[in-house]
This record gives structure tokens, sequence and C-alpha cells, in this order.
């Protein structure tokens, strides 16, 4: 992988669904290569660690939630607490003054919002800093997730990213013969906003979108470090509604991304589901497939080509990428490098 192959910090990243680490539960996930162990205690509250014991290493994980609201590890029985701190070490004698409350696991900051949960990754050296901003947001009243799928990208996170915010591949890897079209002209606004941009309100040229009804329109948001959010009004049997999708890329490490497709809709549009459950899967797996084509030559290290209009979305989060490192090294405010723009393509 190539020597920059290094992941944004001092930004969230969603790690799965809520209702995945159930109480009393404890998982392992690696994030930005490292382990970490989301767990939660039996009151409910959840918390994230590094899933390494410092004692001997072995990953908290593997051990159990107690019913005081500590961890136990699996191999010589300390005890920690939801914060890191160790709170019990079962082989102290009276006279041995090792101080467990002097020992701690590094604990990352977790946010359960949405049905989703994020970990916040800092930047080294400043871990004790409490997040600068909020988990990104779903934009409806009381969302909760009605479908998703997550499929394990076996690429670096960029080309993830990208693949996502591409318009021109649609008719190529997600063409099917009972819904192919010739390309057509394109042309769509953006803007930017909070650490990314948006393609403004427009109406959707889609024909699934009519599933919504006559008067449909979308915005589709992109931040760091990989979040895109598509926010569909409609009006259904005289009612507005409102569904959302979120599309998160997630680094495993290095060579490999999580990426994840989470819908949001009202309870009583749960006829969508089938429609959802028939293709979700299908589409993120043509992506996923297509960056399992491309790795075949990117184990060349090949000089890639970004070219107008198509591929500007992609130059825009090399761009803010870049923007959002120098900012987190500097510790100065992130200036986001994107400029209001009409981009036209053919897809
Ligand atoms: S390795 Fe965890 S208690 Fe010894
Ligand atoms: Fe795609």
């Amino acid at each position: 992988m190539a020597e920059d192959a290094t992941f944004l910090r001092n930004l969230w990243y969603m790690a799965d669904l809520a209702g995945t680490v159930r109480r009393g539960q404890l998982r392992r996930f690696m994030l930005l290569a490292e382990p970490v162990l989301i767990g939660r205690m039996r009151d409910g509250t959840l918390f994230a660690l590094r899933d390494i014991c410092p004692h001997r290493g072995v990953p908290l994980s593997a051990g159990k939630v107690m019913a005081e609201g500590t961890l136990e590890c699996p191999y010589h029985g300390w005890r920690f607490r939801a914060d890191g701190v160790c709170a019990a070490i079962p082989s102290l004698v009276e006279g041995q003054d090792t101080d467990p409350c002097k020992i701690r696991v590094r604990g990352y900051p977790v946010a359960e919002q949405d049905g989703l949960i994020w970990v916040y990754m800092a930047a080294a050296g400043q871990e004790g800093a409490a997040p600068a901003m909020a988990p990104p947001k779903v934009a409806m009243k009381a969302p909760k997730p009605r479908w998703s799928e997550s499929q394990t990208f076996h690429c670096y996170i960029d080309h993830a990213v990208i693949g996502l915010m591409d318009p021109a591949h649609a008719p190529y890897v997600h063409g099917r013969w009972w819904w192919r079209r010739k390309p057509r002209l394109k042309s769509k606004d953006y803007a930017p906003q909070t650490r990314g941009f948006v393609m403004t309100r427009h109406k959707p040229s889609k024909p699934a979108y009519r599933l919504l009804g006559g008067d449909v329109s979308t915005e589709i948001t992109f931040e760091l470090p990989g979040v895109r959010f598509e926010n569909i009004s409609g009006t259904f049997l005289g009612q507005k509604i409102d569904v959302v999708g979120l599309t998160t890329c997630t680094p495993i490490d290095a060579e490999t991304t999580q990426v994840t497709q989470i819908f949001f809709w009202p309870a009583w549009l749960g006829f969508l589901k089938p429609f959802f459950m028939a293709l979700g899967p299908t589409f993120l797996g043509d992506d996923r497939k297509m960056v399992e084509l491309q790795r075949e030559g990117l184990k060349f290290s090949p000089r890639l080509m970004l070219i107008r209009d198509a591929d500007v979305p992609a130059i825009w989060y090399h761009r803010l990428r870049k923007a959002w490192e120098e900012s987190v090294e500097t510790g100065t405010p992130f200036a986001n490098p994107v400029q209001e723009a009409t981009l036209r393509w053919r897809s």
C-alpha cells in the first residue's frame, strides 16, 4: 500500500449499529488499524477502550462484563471501569503497594446517536482532548435505521470514498439488463459545507425515486472522513416524507475498509424494505467487486488520472483530506478548500 496510507484523525468514525452491542456484551473492532473494544455495561452504558490489557496484552474483549459495572480480563482477572481505569487486581495481598487506580487502558470517546455507534479517533498526543464536534447527525425526526448493509472492501479508504462519490460509474458498474439507460448529460450545483460539500437539492433522474411519489427532491452531502448523506424528500399519499440514506467508510486497516449503507424512513413506510433487501446488497456488492478489480491494477502503483468534471468530487476529496491533515498537525482552524461550482458530465 502507498506510503501515504495514513488515516484522518480528530474525526468520528461509524463503527456499527447500536443494536449490535447488547447489554453485558463486549465486541472487538479494528478501527484505523487499532484494536478497539466496544462494550456495554449491564446498565446500558456504552464504552470504547483499547482492546489490549495493560498487564500482559490479552484482548479485553475476550473477558466479561461484571455486575458492578466493570469488565474483567480473562487472563488474571484485573477489572476495569468503563473509563479504562483499573478497579481491582485480584492477586494483590496486603502490603503489596501496586495502586490499581494508576493503571488505565486508553479510552475512546464513543457516542450512540440515531441508532448508530460513533467512535472518535484522536490524533497521537491529543487523546485526552474532548472532541471538537459532534458525530454526523441524520437530518430527520427520531431517526431509526430501517435497513442496512455492510460489506468489507479490500481497499484503502480513499478508493472506497472516491468510488462512492464518482458520478460516472453508475451505468457501467450498476447497470442491469432491466435497468440500463443511455448516459445523459447531467448538470449539478455544488457548494462547500461543514467538512465537505453538498450537491444542492434537485429532482433526481433515477426511476427508483418514483416510489416516493411525484414531487421528489434530493440533496447529497459528503463530509470527512467518509460520510455521505442523501436526504430525500417527497410526498406520498398527500403526506410529506423524508428518507435518509447514509453511507459510511470506516478503515479497518490500510488495506481494508468497512462500507456501510443505512436507510432511515418513517415507520409507516415499511413497504420500502423489500425493495432495499432485494437491491441494496447487490448495489454495494457491485462497488466492492469493482474496487477488488481495481486492486489488480493498483498493485503496480500506476499513475492515476482525475479528469473534469466527473472526477472533480474526487479532486475535492483529496484537497479536503490535505487541508484537514494540515489543520490537525498545525492546530490551525480547518479552511474548506471547496468552491461553489456547477459540474457537468454524462452518465
Ligand atoms: S493480561 Fe489481563 S489481567 Fe493479566
Ligand atoms: Fe456505486
